[in-house]
């Protein structure tokens, strides 16, 4: 019996079974540092996977404001401390000027859930329009508006005040390249479905999407989709929100966040995973209107979101993407990255498309590069092989054929370079076999 065998029963027994873990040999990692991860032997792994931990694992200066903090108080938000103020002041610097009011959660969930109620009570509407193959978190209204999770296995399927509109996906999807009147195609049939439940009676009052979608596997939309996409919600009076969670904070490179990378205007913005560098920590942010109406007398209070030891971590955070300049690093590595990629998808026939902006990116692997057959065996196999050499991926998509790269931003060439070698080496292994 080894520690990891032992390890294993205990979370058999005493973790519930609705949740799986990474790779064919699982992992056991100990300790973080910038972009690498160590297992309890001690050996070294990439982390090409984490934008959680996006400043780095464990960065210290992020570590200490947190530990700092925690020594001297932790409360609620009723009472007055600076740090929350600090705070909201440095994210509302970051958004357009209408983006003004913020809420503080514990999570992407929380966010996500909480601008769903503030669209609701803002409009009187309940329904909601989402994106094909979406996920925007794990509470029940939230599976609701996930196709990812309502379609996929034990889902119980599309509420009747959801409308799906589809994944403007320029790969595979019904209409193809990267092109505006690509864009355009999808927000005509957009369009068609916020219209028809309009005219059904389900007038939305939400339509929420990801700049990138990231479960579907790192799709990026046609140039315009999603400008396009909230002027549909606006039109109908539907509340536009951008879910930031996966791709905010600079990750996309170009901008600090996606939508704003792709010239789009949401009334509401939600933020997690990299917001707190692994410290729960969600946000919110909206117009003045939207927060008056949600002022309706209900209270709004969440114990831990915004506290000073979670406000002082956010604002590390944000000082350590400015002060080592990571959006910047982020773009010229992804573009690095981006480019060894395409290169090797002139050699292995395999990747049938290589997409993404800044250290966001996918690689979607085919069976055959005419039918687009998704080769989910060979990711998940990829995946597992790049484990074993110490290099760490994860797959993801509708076919499970894409393999996702998101690393911590601090992410350098080297690391880059070693990543196009894992999988070319990987890649060839497999096609010989
Ligand atoms: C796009 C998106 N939104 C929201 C969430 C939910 O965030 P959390 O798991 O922190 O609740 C996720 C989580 O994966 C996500 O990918």
């Amino acid at each position: 019996m080894t520690i990891e065998t032992d390890l294993l029963a205990a979370r058999r027994r005493l973790l519930g079974p609705s949740l799986s873990l990474s790779y064919r040999t699982p992992l056991h990692i100990v300790r973080g540092e910038g972009a690498y991860l160590y297992d309890a032997d001690g050996r070294e792994y990439l982390d090409c996977v984490n934008n959680v931990a996006h400043v780095g694992h464990a960065h210290p200066r992020v570590v200490e404001a947190g530990a700092v903090q925690m020594r001297l108080l932790n409360t609620n938000t009723r009472y007055l401390h600076e740090n929350v103020l600090r705070y909201a002041e440095r994210l509302t610097a970051l958004l357009p000027d209408h983006l003004e009011v913020c809420y503080f959660t514990n999570s992407g969930s929380e966010a996500n859930e909480l601008a769903l109620r503030l669209a609701r009570t803002a409009t009187g509407r309940p329904d909601v329009a989402v994106v094909d193959v979406a996920y925007h978190g794990n509470t029940q209204r939230l599976v609701e508006v996930s196709p990812y999770k309502f379609d996929g296995p034990g889902g119980a399927g599309k509420p009747d005040d959801v409308q799906v509109v589809p994944l403007p996906d320029p790969y595979r999807g019904a209409h193809r390249g990267m092109t505006t009147s690509t864009a355009d195609a999808y927000l005509a049939a957009a369009r068609d479905v916020i219209a028809a439940a309009e005219a059904a009676g389900h007038p939305a009052g939400a339509v929420i999407a990801e700049p990138i979608a990231s479960v579907a596997g790192q799709v990026v939309p046609p140039p315009g989709w999603l400008a396009g996409l909230f002027d549909a919600a606006r039109a109908v009076g539907a509340v536009p929100i951008a879910d930031e969670v996966q791709v905010g904070f600079g990750r996309v490179g170009v901008a600090t966040w996606a939508f704003d990378a792709q010239g789009a205007r949401p009334d509401i913005v939600t933020m997690g995973k990299p917001i707190g560098n692994g410290h729960p920590l969600g946000a919110v942010v909206t117009t003045r209107a939207i927060a008056d109406a949600f002022a309706n007398g209900m209270e709004y209070f969440n114990t831990f979101g915004g506290n000073p030891v979670s406000a002082a971590i956010g604002l590390a955070v944000l000082d350590v993407i400015e002060e080592e300049g990571l959006r910047e690093h982020g773009r010229v590595t992804g573009d690095r990255l981006l480019a060894g990629l395409h290169a090797l998808a002139e050699r292995h026939e395999s990747i049938g498309d290589v997409r993404g902006m800044g250290l966001f990116i996918g690689i979607e692997l085919v069976r055959d590069r005419n039918t687009l057959e998704p080769d989910a065996d060979l990711a998940h196999e990829l995946a597992n092989r790049a484990a074993a050499r110490g290099v760490l991926l994860s797959t993801d998509g509708l076919f499970h054929n894409v393999m996702k790269i998101k690393p911590p931003l601090v992410f350098s060439a080297d690391d880059a370079d070693r990543l196009i070698e894992t999988v070319d080496t990987v890649l060839a292994e497999l096609a010989a076999v």
